[in-house]
């Protein structure tokens, strides 16, 4: 066992005080005077407070440690694990059982020899490294993530750092995690998608080597989708005295915002871990967004008394003269650091990004941002992120939210659960607002082993956790207590929902608490009352009702539309019904999808005229018209931004056993407004048609290549932001079309089709706006390369994706082609993964070989670490021309 660390005593167990300063009148901006130095710096010149990324030199095993005999499993380790989310419970205080749980296996030991575990860096998802297996269930993505894994780390630190607080942070582990420190049980977090901290301290080796073990272990059927499996997350290493600020310890709140003036309330939490009173003062101060040289406000410092081992919450307020607002359109952020001195000695400086902004929502005016409406144009959007799975990157996550960004998209749900905190960072700097979500179940399970598991210990926690990570966000607008809880009209679920929303406003006085609600009774019973705003999930044909009937109450559709696509993909006769897969339907075990070719099931696809989905869903146009007729409502977040692996509905096993759909190849879902390669299907277009009114667009569905149709009806849809349009067939006009009051697409249904040039030109106020040509091809003949950007930095982790596709001889698109397309990369990249969209491709990410589908395929390129050239990527398929593209390596660039 490692020596202790004597400067500091095990375990954390604090008291708690709260210091208010009463006094409004908190320093500031112009008018008062500066506190001396504070321009200059001179109480910051370096940072103390020491935060590095921890992702580098792992090694990993999949499987268990052979000693382990059940003693590990969740019921053994629950008395352990609960201690560490102490800090988020306000009702209960765990004590660490006695002894040290695990000593004995052999994984954990120090001196255990893992030099033949595999080397790695996280994040890392295990479960998307698997092989596509048939037998396994589709609604969680075919792949094998269940199963119990470890990671250990090797590492040291330095002399200087005797005396901190090492403190590990953990972005994301999937699932029930503990971790051991030089053999020594440390703490841990079972929810796979929160995030959390353990103090390392009690058993850190100052002057030696320290080894870091770690457990991972999902659950079978413990999720409705892919989870993911591993540390899939950023991991990070803190250094601080032991007075610090305490864990997401600041809360910045905006009370009063205008162009001259915004008024600020700051919260901070100080913690004195040693045991001795201690003399601090706290201080905050305002700077631009990564702009240290003058501080644009202050709060007043605040001299502060720690007792032994306690934390207190301090109050202040500030000010900031001519603020500049976040709003989507202009995402302004500020950084503030609170400063806590003795005697004139820097103990700790923490840093807390923020926005200057004010929310409101209001049952006859939806959502204001600053005073104004903000129509809810908004995606839900799972965690995974396609080939590379869940394993978090800050450029593959960046690309998702630039393709919603271009459609409109102007809101996001974290469905169902805790994403990592870049997307929260990501949102705040590309312009989202955030439904920010915390769980999918309470104790009624939709999985057996799901988090009903966890929710009697840990939903007050895992709750709590969430708010503080996230509060500081200025594009966070509202806490989503729950998915579609079954409990909605049981006779505890108004206690429950109650129990959390008293949680959110305990934690965060400043944003409502919203539930996802599939039920409609919900609205009107004491589930729905509960809520500060009212979510639908479907149901839309209810918001006149709603609000009617609850003339006070905001709410919105909280998820919307599931329409279901593959792209490129069109079936004829095209039938209208969004709901032709109706039949008798469970709300969790599908029972029929009435097959029927039309729509595409023998091929296990489905048509993409954008007019199907499940009997509970229905087509973006049918949410729209219910939007424009019921505008209080506040928006939308439509189900879903991508394709997201498991779910694949209507095929699969949430199908009947014994229905064909149940043998389907299917591992990743269709509900995507883009697929899960993150190509964009005929949907995306129905949405930027709407959510970018300025935007001169156009789009026409379906493609023109139909040798096999000559002389037959196949229907022309048009998507425009115009109001109008014209459409031409090898240059004959098929009429012009002028949008109806509720119609969000033009219909040409009896164009025949004949082999040529399709052509639209769209208007609007009677000018022409904006025009598209789609023409019949000639043919495969080479391949496109092409690169979503031209520079990858040079840090081993950024990613570039390369989307190829088949042209023919003169250049036009060739929609059906389907070759065999192989990647290869020269210089200073590799290849991550390939996909193509295909739902039911169960070819692995990771094979440089993919086939095009509908056309199109992507590669996806990683740069090497450190050294910069040029990658050059290279498409072959037998019998076309090769296709290649260079991009430029950069040298190293730190991490953000
Ligand atoms: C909803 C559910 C989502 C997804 C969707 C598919 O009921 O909240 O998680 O399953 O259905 O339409």
């Amino acid at each position: 066992m490692a020596e202790k660390n004597e400067s500091l005593s095990a375990p954390t167990v604090w008291s708690r005080r709260s210091f208010l300063k009463s006094t409004a009148g908190a320093a500031v901006g112009s008018s008062l005077v500066r506190p001396a130095g504070a321009a200059q710096r001179a109480l910051w010149p370096f940072p103390v407070r020491e935060r590095s990324n921890f992702n580098t030199g792992w090694r990993f095993h999949l499987g268990d440690s052979p000693d382990v005999n059940g003693e590990l499993n969740y019921v053994a380790i629950r008395q352990w694990l609960l201690p560490s989310g102490n800090a988020f419970s306000k009702t209960t205080s765990y004590q660490q059982p006695g002894g040290n749980l695990g000593g004995n296996v052999q994984f954990v030991q120090s001196g255990f020899d893992d030099s033949g575990w595999r080397s790695l860096d996280l994040p890392h998802d295990w479960g998307i490294e698997q092989l596509f297996d048939q037998s396994l269930p589709s609604s969680a993505g075919k792949l094998e993530w269940w199963g119990v894994a470890w990671y250990r780390k090797h590492f040291r630190l330095l002399d200087k750092d005797a005396g901190k607080r090492i403190v590990l942070g953990i972005d994301g582990a999937m699932s029930y995690a503990a971790f051991w420190l030089n053999g020594n049980f440390v703490g841990g977090w079972p929810y796979g998608y929160a995030s959390f901290e353990l103090d390392l301290t009690p058993y850190i080796n100052i002057h030696g080597d320290n080894v870091l073990a770690v457990r991972l272990d999902n659950p079978p059927e413990s999720s409705r989708w892919y989870p993911g499996a591993g540390i899939y997350r950023n991991t990070w290493l803190t250094k601080t005295s032991p007075v610090y600020v305490g864990q997401w310890g600041t809360f910045i709140r905006t009370t009063v915002a205008n162009s001259k003036n915004a008024q600020l309330e700051i919260e901070v939490d100080i913690v004195n871990e040693t045991n001795h009173a201690q003399k601090v003062t706290i201080q905050t101060y305002m700077f631009g967004f990564n702009l240290f040289v003058e501080p644009f406000g202050y709060s007043v410092p605040l001299d502060v008394t720690l007792g032994p081992r306690e934390m207190v919450t301090c109050f202040t307020n500030a000010a900031l003269p001519s603020p500049q607002l976040w709003s989507p359109d202009q995402p302004n952020r500020y950084t503030a650091v609170t400063f806590v001195t003795q005697g004139g000695q820097l103990l700790d400086d923490y840093t807390t990004l923020f926005g200057v902004r004010t929310i409101a929502f209001n049952a006859n005016n939806g959502f204001l941002l600053n005073g104004h409406r903000l129509q809810l144009r908004g995606v839900c959007l799972h965690d995974d992120l396609g080939a590379i799975g869940t394993a978090l990157n800050y450029s593959a996550l960046k690309r998702r939210l630039g393709i919603m960004k271009e459609m409109g998209c102007n809101a996001i749900r974290t469905s169902h659960n805790p994403h990592a905190p870049e997307l929260l960072d990501l949102s705040d700097e590309l312009g989202f607002v955030v439904m920010d979500e915390a769980f999918d179940t309470w104790d009624t399970p939709k999985m057996k082993n799901d988090y009903n598991l966890l929710w009697p210990d840990w939903h007050e926690q895992d709750l709590r956790a969430l708010i503080r990570r996230d509060r500081n966000h200025p594009s966070v607008i509202l806490w989503n207590i729950g998915n579609e809880i079954p409990d909605q009209t049981s006779s505890q679920g108004p206690m429950l929902a109650k129990e959390l929303v008293e949680i959110v406003h305990d934690e965060d006085p400043t944003r409502p608490a919203i539930s996802n609600c599939d039920n409609p009774d919900s609205a009107f019973n004491s589930f729905g009352d509960q809520l500060d705003v009212f979510g639908y999930s479907y149901n839309q044909d209810q918001y006149p009702n709603y609000h009617a009937q609850r003339p006070n109450k905001p709410f919105m559709g909280s998820e919307t539309s599931s329409c279901i696509s593959t792209r490129g993909y069109y079936v004829f006769p095209v039938s209208d019904g969004e709901n032709r897969f109706a039949g008798s339907i469970g709300r969790f075990v599908y029972h029929i999808f009435p097959l029927d070719s039309n729509e595409g099931v023998g091929d296990n696809q489905i048509s993409s005229y954008d007019l199907y989905a499940p009997p509970w869903a229905c087509a973006p146009d049918t949410e729209f018209e219910a939007l424009d007729k019921t505008p209080q409502a506040a928006g939308e977040f439509a189900w879903a931004g991508f394709d997201y692996l498991g779910e694949p509905i209507p095929y699969g096993d949430e199908a009947s056993p014994t229905s064909p759909l149940y043998q389907a190849p299917s591992r990743s879902c269709y509900f995507g407004i883009v697929d899960l390669a993150g190509l964009k299907k005929d949907r995306f277009y129905s949405y930027q048609a709407r959510w970018c009114a300025d935007l001169p667009m156009v789009h026409i569905l379906p493609h023109w290549d139909w040798p096999e149709r000559v002389g037959q009806v196949t229907p022309v849809h048009v998507y425009t932001s115009g109001d109008s349009a014209q459409l031409f067939v090898n240059g004959r006009s098929k009429g012009k079309l002028t949008k109806q009051k509720y119609q969000y697409r033009l219909r040409w249904d009896d164009v025949v089709y004949q082999p040529g040039k399709l052509q639209v030109v769209a208007y609007k106020n009677g000018r022409p706006w904006a025009e598209k040509v789609v023409r019949t091809s000639g043919g495969a003949f080479r391949l496109v390369l092409k690169p979503e950007r031209t520079v990858i930095q040079g840090d081993g982790m950024d990613l570039v994706y390369f989307v190829v596709s088949a042209v023919d001889a003169k250049g036009n698109f060739v929609p059906r082609a389907n070759n065999l397309v192989q990647f290869t990369v020269n210089g200073p990249g590799e290849i991550v993964a390939t996909d193509n969209g295909d739902p039911t491709d169960q070819n692995s990410f990771q094979n440089s070989k993919r086939h095009l589908f509908f056309g199109e395929a992507v590669t996806i390129i990683r740069s090497k670490s450190r050294i910069p050239g040029l990658i050059t990527v290279t498409a072959r398929a037998s019998g076309l021309a090769q296709g290649t593209a260079a991009i430029l390596g950069t040298s190293f660039f730190p991490f953000p």
